[in-house]
């Protein structure tokens, strides 16, 4: 038995897609296999680029812990939303996109039939017990014609996943440590969310999830 036949057969133990819609698929437990890599990956870009709750333009703070890795960072001030190549906290270059987050964004991608994603952007949200995402569409990149990778951590939550409108109805998906949900083409602008967490632990996490969104954004 060859070592693919080997991990091939861990895998497909954890491993299931759940297509959500055209051009949006869940992918339980993709990230499961690199955690050994992704979790100390993740420490390094957070201890040179702490998590930081950032101000909507509209003056709220956000529930949610924000920082980012690669060379374009998404944050948010009173001036509006925008990628920045600059993290405002220490006036330097976000962290660099460690090489785990690259092969894991690619192989998620390219397993949802996006091949060929080179992300340039990695927002890491950490959510604690009560923390919440409100409904928005991701409209800051420069091409939809890339998907959105997003990789769930830690303690579980529900994705809220809507339609082109605000107003459409979402489905409910509980995403648990190490899920990924791509979506690209015709779900690329699709309305998403996350609702309030639950309090919860998790054997390395701790009380929170960590979420990396994964994006081509310039
Ligand atoms: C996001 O929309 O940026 C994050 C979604 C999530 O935390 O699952
Ligand atoms: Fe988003």
């Amino acid at each position: 038995m060859s070592m693919a036949d080997l991990f091939g057969d861990t895998f497909s133990h954890q491993r299931r897609d759940e297509p959500l819609d055209a051009g949006a698929v869940l992918l339980r437990g993709f990230a499961l296999m690199e955690e050994a890599v992704l979790l100390p990956a993740i420490d390094m870009v957070v201890a040179q680029a702490p998590f930081r709750h950032l101000v909507t333009p509209g003056g709220f703070r956000m529930s949610v812990g924000m920082t980012n890795a690669g060379s374009l960072g998404w944050v948010s001030d009173r001036r509006g939303y925008r990628y920045d190549p600059v993290d405002p906290l220490s006036s330097r270059p976000w962290p660099a996109m460690p090489e785990i987050f690259l092969r894991l964004a690619g192989a998620a991608a390219a397993h949802a039939g996006f091949v060929g994603f080179v992300p340039d952007a990695c927002l890491i949200n950490r959510y604690e017990p009560g923390a919440r995402l409100s409904l928005h569409q991701d409209r800051d990149e420069r091409d939809f014609g890339q998907p959105i990778v997003s990789v769930s951590l830690g303690i579980p939550a529900v994705f809220l996943f809507g339609g082109m409108q605000r107003a459409d109805p979402q489905i409910r998906v509980p995403l648990t440590h190490g899920d990924v949900v791509v979506w690209g083409g015709p779900a690329r602008l699709r309305y998403h969310g996350v609702l309030p967490l639950k309090p919860d632990q998790h054997d390395a996490l701790g009380d929170c999830r960590i979420n990396l969104t994964f994006r081509r954004a310039g």
